[in-house]
């Protein structure tokens, strides 16, 4: 039975199936097509943009369907997931504007980087109701104590703290030595594509 005092049942806290939920991304590069890779289980529609396409053989595997207009896309999605770097381009990127194409009670999640959203912006569409936003990044950080995505209400964020888990510490210095004895036996850096950004340069670097 129910615990004393509380009733069961899926009123009040009913939601939506996420397999039901239209999920859009904006950049696919390594983050996103791992996540785009572990959301395809729950049947998401999952629609995705990148500056570049995907190759059209991991598309299909990853069942995520194109959207060459970012602003096309966001319109479509209940969820909207960035994942692209912080550049002269995506600085400030999710203005005012762009939150204005989202749904109504669309959730944001923002795992790139806090400088691609508009902070003002981002504060105002949570105090509306009608937006709501997640994510892990913020600018600047740390986040000064009169940060307005500290006092929005509908937010989710975490302090910059989703790459430290114990596995991805662990990776790291797997990497590390990697890339070390790769360094020592004078073979290619198997990890230098980590700290490089596009596609042309995702292949390990020879070194001299
Ligand atoms: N929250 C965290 O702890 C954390 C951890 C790692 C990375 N990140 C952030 O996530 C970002 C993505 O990481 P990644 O490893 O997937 O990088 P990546 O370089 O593999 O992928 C970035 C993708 O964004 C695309 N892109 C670039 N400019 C774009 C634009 N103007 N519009 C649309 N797409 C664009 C690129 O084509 C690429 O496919 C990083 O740049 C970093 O800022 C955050």
């Amino acid at each position: 039975g129910a615990p004393p005092g509380r009733r069961w049942g899926a009123g009040p806290r009913r939601r939506r199936a996420p397999g039901l939920r239209p999920g859009g991304q904006d950049g696919a590069g390594r983050i996103g097509r791992l996540l785009l890779q572990r959301l395809k289980p729950f049947g998401c529609t999952l629609l995705y943009h990148d500056r570049l396409r995907v190759d059209a053989a991991l598309e299909e595997e990853l069942g995520a369907a194109f959207e060459e207009e970012v602003d096309a896309m966001l319109p479509k999605c209940d969820v909207v997931v960035l994942n692209m770097p912080l550049t002269d381009k995506t600085r400030g990127m999710f203005d005012k504007e762009k939150i204005a194409k989202m749904k109504r009670g669309v959730i944001i999640v923002n795992n790139a980087r806090g400088a691609v959203m508009d902070t003002q912006a981002v504060a105002d569409a949570c105090r509306s109701a009608h937006r709501r936003a997640g994510g892990d990044v913020w600018y600047p950080q740390p986040a000064p104590k009169d940060h307005p995505w500290r006092y929005m209400p509908n937010n989710a964020m975490t302090p910059h703290i989703s790459g430290i888990t114990i596995d991805a510490q662990v990776s790291r210095s797997l990497l590390c030595f990697q890339v070390r004895y790769a360094v020592l036996q004078g073979a290619g850096l198997p990890g230098a594509q980590l700290h490089c950004q596009g596609r042309q340069a995702r292949q390990p670097v020879p070194v001299k």
